[in-house]
């Protein structure tokens, strides 16, 4: 039986990934950053997966306004890096499982949710990001990638609620899995900013970080928010915080098991326009 090791947490932002790319990290803006994930490298070295179950968002590069799938399973061979206008990230390929996705979109389709099944897509740096702060810069990735894409981008958006539900279809489909896998999933995207308009520029400490304990101690009362507070108080892409509600779901703490250990918690602002929040759960 396949099983649910961990989750993770974080943020992504494209000027993290050109950072990493244009040897930068080290620099006096981005030191402070990088040195908060540098505990969780490690913690990656030590507590390597079998398989990472990455939710993760795409801002119009595999998907356009002409298609929005809400949830959509990658259940690909390989996935490359999408080129987001100064050509592909310089980082490995992707290499996904699609045994296990095709597993896991069977059994979540069964359990009523309807996912868009993703045969080919290349991936932007709402995957990329979060697999580089976590992983360094490696020859390759460490594990195969399950990238499950979820709309945050175009309106209407999935509710909190409806995401926290995923999570628990997705861990009943990983744990009926007949194949002793680890599985680690990972919620990413947010915390508070805002890209666009008057707010532009929007970081919101108190929201984030009340996010943030919620998320670990009461996840389903955050569960409950609605879709509206977070675009009122993080700003019209902190909408994408959403995101972590799946991986959340999918703990076992959420089934009736026992609290999860947290393993690390992070918060910084900013990188480009954008408050960094990151945060390890491991399951007991
Ligand atoms: C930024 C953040 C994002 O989440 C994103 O998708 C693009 C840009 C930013 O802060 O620059
Ligand atoms: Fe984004």
């Amino acid at each position: 039986m396949a099983k649910i090791t961990a989750s993770v947490y974080t943020s992504h932002v494209p000027a993290i990934g050109a950072a990493i790319d244009l040897g930068k990290t080290q620099e006096p803006y981005w030191q402070p950053l990088f040195a908060g994930y540098e505990p969780s490298k490690q913690w990656m070295k030590d507590n390597k997966p079998d398989v990472i179950f990455l939710v993760f968002n795409d801002h119009a590069t595999a998907f356009s306004l002409d298609m929005i799938p809400t949830f959509a399973i990658g259940t690909a061979a390989e996935y490359q890096p999408a080129d987001e206008g100064w050509g592909p990230r310089p980082v490995p390929k992707v290499i996904g499982h699609p045994e296990l996705a095709a597993h896991i979109a069977q059994s979540v389709i069964q359990q009523d949710f309807d996912l868009t099944i993703v045969n080919k897509m290349d991936v932007d740096h709402g995957l990329t990001v979060p697999l580089s702060l976590m992983c360094g810069q490696p020859e390759a990735w460490p594990c195969p990638v399950i990238p499950f894409a979820v709309n945050v981008v175009q309106y209407p958006v999935p509710s909190g609620r409806r995401c926290f539900e995923l999570g628990k279809a997705i861990r009943k489909a990983i744990e009926s899995f007949d194949q002793p896998l680890k599985v680690q999933i990972w919620g990413t995207g947010g915390m508070s900013h805002q890209l666009q308009g008057a707010r532009a520029g929007l970081i919101n400490k108190d929201f984030d970080n009340q996010f943030l304990d919620r998320l670990i101690a009461d996840p389903a009362a955050q569960a409950d928010q609605p879709h509206i507070d977070y675009v009122r108080e993080a700003g019209s892409e902190g909408i994408e915080l959403v995101m972590w509600l799946i991986a959340r779901g999918a703990m076992s703490d959420v089934a009736g098991g026992p609290a999860p250990t947290l393993k690390h918690r992070f918060y910084h602002v900013p990188a480009s326009n954008t408050a960094v929040g990151h945060l390890i759960l491991e399951n007991n």
